[in-house]
């Protein structure tokens, strides 16, 4: 789908000479994360090495994918960077948006119609600017990318954690916030810091019951929901080159959950096979002329140890079915002691519902061998005990299993079929009588446990496993089921007993869609124009954010001193405010009301110091922003931790506040308070926060001094009329300097400067 060959034969040109330049520096054999790494340095060709988990490295990606959640802001904002195409190849994907109820069709055309607003501006941005638009039911963002658009050897971000599952075609694929996809966009570089590499050698070959699902469902016991915190996970081995490759992007996807940067496998003969069944022969063609330079280097694998800052080891022909869960991925459970854990932990055991679908597990091979195994419990007369419902992965994979019977195997059993999106993964599942909050199991093929996100209900155990897995689950009834070795009793009451899944890696009459959902963008985008009603709630073209206007900041207000965690979700909560993603105004009204005021430690209540009254703390920040008055923010240690959602800098900044000064920085927040602007400060001594009082206003007596290095210097003036002065740090460089005079940094890319 007008994926760009040229720019992967440019990449594979550049990645001889640069991955020999980078060896020759690092003076050793080379991993394949190394190897992408070094060859899409913004510099081109490496000239230094870089010391793992320390260095900042600016990169160069070839591709970008956001997902209409967090498109909207970011296309809004790239917006305002005077470009009039992307810099780098753009697509831009309507998934998860679309509620699971009923079933596709109706899904569907509910969906259409309550975001219409949404998907015509996105459509129309990307027509605009030269993005590819995959359209609502075109499937999830990260099947499509896989199927069209990653390629061996690549370095890609999107706006989407899960972005990660590009791995399993041997890329570089990060989850960035939208912030740094309005960058490369607009053709700036991407930092990161140079990860961490964690080795896992796969030996022997899955068989039976057990899935790729199972290798990631073990890596995250072992490595536990922060074990891959700063790191790219490499698979390599024979168990790697004995899987599939959709089976190699769920086990990338799911590096996700052990907070990994991202996770990648070398290029092999699975990867050919998928890049030449999805129309890409020409992929396979080019990437064979550098295939050594697409995995690791052999002494690498042989002596992993050496190379790696930490090697595990998994041995595929050993390893048993898992069940992760209840309300986090990394509590895995090997099949043959599920029976056990449940009654220790008071599980429910009866399963309410199957889920197959997600990002994870959607492809062509997944939804063969679990409808293998439905249409088993059909042969054998047995009536399912749980319901049922998938969600395909692409229309294309839809459009597959439908010509090959594998929808009409489901429909037997009396699955739903829900549309090509995200639905129950992202909580978009209208499930009947999930308000009760009664306790009861699910298990589904997603990536995410957590309480609550998948029907809302905190006491659902969700329960995560591959989808062979979900179908014998969900047909037992039974969340200590173990097909392996138990009987079920068919409509007869005979004991019978499941067969392991079988099923197609491929499509054996290759893949068939008739309408994939793709709007490719105009050639001329330039007399496309995009429509924004004023009057919409969902939407609100930016405005420009006011530029420095050179002097000191003084008698800046307190607007409230943060207690503890304060992480992005405090700052910008998600829930009920994601259909405000691309409205700044009213999103605003969302603004730090998660984070505990110091004086009352209470949320969402601080001091408006013009009527020395109580209120929300939006309704403060507009009343100060109303009366002119600027304000500050104080937070404590990792202030920003959590997502890297650029609306929680965005907010502030469109609220008035000017500067936030804490502790320290969750490094992320830290950077995107800088793009738009904002004074992004720390307490040069920690014990300063203490001096801050409720009543205090501040004066930024040296700003007009600002400058790399140099602390500024803050005046504060208590209720009572006595002045304390304190220190600020900050890390600004001269061109993040440029960014706070230019009021953002997307005012200073608009300004050619
Ligand atoms: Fe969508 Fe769930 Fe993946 S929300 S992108 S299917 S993690």
């Amino acid at each position: 789908m007008a994926f760009d060959i040229e720019m992967i034969k440019k990449v594979y040109e550049n990645m001889a000479t640069r991955v020999d330049k980078a060896r020759e520096l690092v003076g050793r054999p080379l991993t394949l994360s190394e190897k992408i790494l070094y060859s899409h340095l913004w510099e081109g060709m490496p000239s230094q090495a870089f010391s793992r988990g320390k260095d900042y490295v600016d990169f160069a990606p070839d591709r970008v994918a956001c997902q209409d959640a967090t498109a909207q802001m970011a296309l809004l904002q790239f917006m305002h960077a005077g470009k009039s195409k992307v810099a780098v190849p753009t697509t831009v994907h309507c998934d998860h948006l679309i509620q699971a109820k009923v079933g596709a069709t109706t899904d569907l055309e509910v969906a259409n119609k309550q975001s219409k607003e949404v998907f015509d501006f996105l459509s129309s941005v990307s027509n605009k600017y030269g993005i590819g638009f995959w359209k609502p039911g075109s499937g999830i963002i990260h099947q499509i990318v896989l199927e069209n658009y990653a390629f061996p050897g690549g370095m890609m971000i999107g706006t989407d954690s899960h972005t990660v599952n590009a791995g399993g075609l041997g890329m570089l694929a990060i989850g960035v916030g939208g912030a740094d996809a309005v960058d490369v966009m607009s053709g700036m570089s991407w930092e990161l810091k140079f990860p961490k590499l964690i080795g896992v050698k796969l030996n022997g070959k899955l068989n039976g019951w057990t899935a790729p699902k199972d290798v990631i469902l073990k890596v995250a016991d072992i490595l536990t929901v922060k074990g891959g915190t700063g790191a790219i996970v490499e698979y390599f081995g024979e168990g790697a080159t004995n899987m599939s490759c959709t089976g190699k992007g769920t086990i990338c996807n799911m590096g996700a959950e052990i907070g990994a940067t991202t996770s990648t496998f070398g290029y092999d003969d699975s990867m050919r096979r998928y890049l030449a069944a999805t129309g890409r022969q020409d992929v396979v063609d080019a990437a064979d002329t550098v295939s050594d330079y697409l995995t690791g280097d052999a002494e690498v694998y042989a002596n992993p140890s050496q190379y790696f800052d930490q090697v595990i080891e998994i041995n595929l022909s050993e390893l048993e079915p898992h069940i992760n869960g209840p309300f986090t991925p990394d509590r895995g459970t090997p099949v043959s002691k599920m029976k056990e854990e449940a009654a220790k932990n008071d599980w429910p055991l009866k399963v309410e519902w199957g889920l197959i679908g997600s990002c994870t597990n959607s492809s062509y091979e997944d939804m063969a061998r679990a409808a293998s195994i439905v249409e088993q419990a059909v042969a054998l007369g047995i009536t399912p005990k749980a319901e049922f419902g998938i969600n395909p992965g692409s229309e294309q994979i839809r459009h597959t299993i439908e010509r090959d019977g594998i929808i009409a195997t489901f429909e037997k059993m009396g699955t739903k079929v829900f549309t090509n999106a995200c639905g129950p993964c992202i909580g978009q599942w209208d499930r009947e009588g999930s308000d009760k909050g009664e306790k009861n199991t699910i298990v589904h093929s997603f990536n995410r446990n957590f309480s609550k996100r998948a029907d809302g209900n905190p006491n659902t155990h969700a329960f995560v496993t591959s989808p062979e897995m979900v179908a014998a689950l969900a047909i037992s009834g039974d969340l200590s089921f173990n097909p392996i070795t138990d009987t079920l009793l068919n409509d007869k009451g005979e004991a019978v007993k499941l067969h392991p899944p079988k099923g197609d890696e491929l499509p054996t009459k290759g893949f068939s869609v008739e309408d994939a959902g793709y709007q490719a963008p105009a050639a001329d985008g330039s007399h496309v124009e995009v429509v924004v009603a004023p009057t919409s709630e969902r939407l609100q073209l930016l405005a420009p954010f006011e530029a420095w206007d050179g002097k000191n900041i003084l008698g800046a207000k307190l607007l409230i001193k943060a207690f503890g965690k304060c992480t992005t979700d405090h700052i910008s909560m998600a829930g009920p405010w994601l259909r405000f993603r691309g409205h700044l105004d009213n999103i605003s009204n969302n603004m730090l009301i998660g984070a505990v005021n110091a004086f009352n430690q209470e949320a969402n209540k601080v001091k408006n110091q013009i009527t020395g009254s109580y209120d929300a703390v939006p309704a403060v920040q507009r009343a100060y922003k109303a009366a002119g008055i600027s304000s500050i923010v104080v937070g404590d240690h990792n202030y920003g931790e959590g997502s890297s959602r650029e609306h929680a800098a965005m907010e502030p900044r469109f609220l008035g506040v000017k500067a936030v000064l804490v502790k320290s920085f969750a490094r992320i927040h830290e950077t995107n308070l800088k793009k738009q602007g904002m004074l992004a400060l720390t307490f040069a001594h920690e014990a300063d926060y203490d001096k801050i009082q409720e009543n205090d206003s501040f004066d930024f007596v040296d700003l007009i001094n600002f400058a790399p290095g140099r602390p500024l210097t803050i005046e504060i003036t208590h209720e009572n009329g006595s002045k304390e002065t304190i220190l600020a740090n900050h890390t600004y460089n001269e061109s993040q300097i440029g960014w706070f005079k230019a009021g953002s940094a997307l005012n200073l890319i608009a300004s050619g400067k």
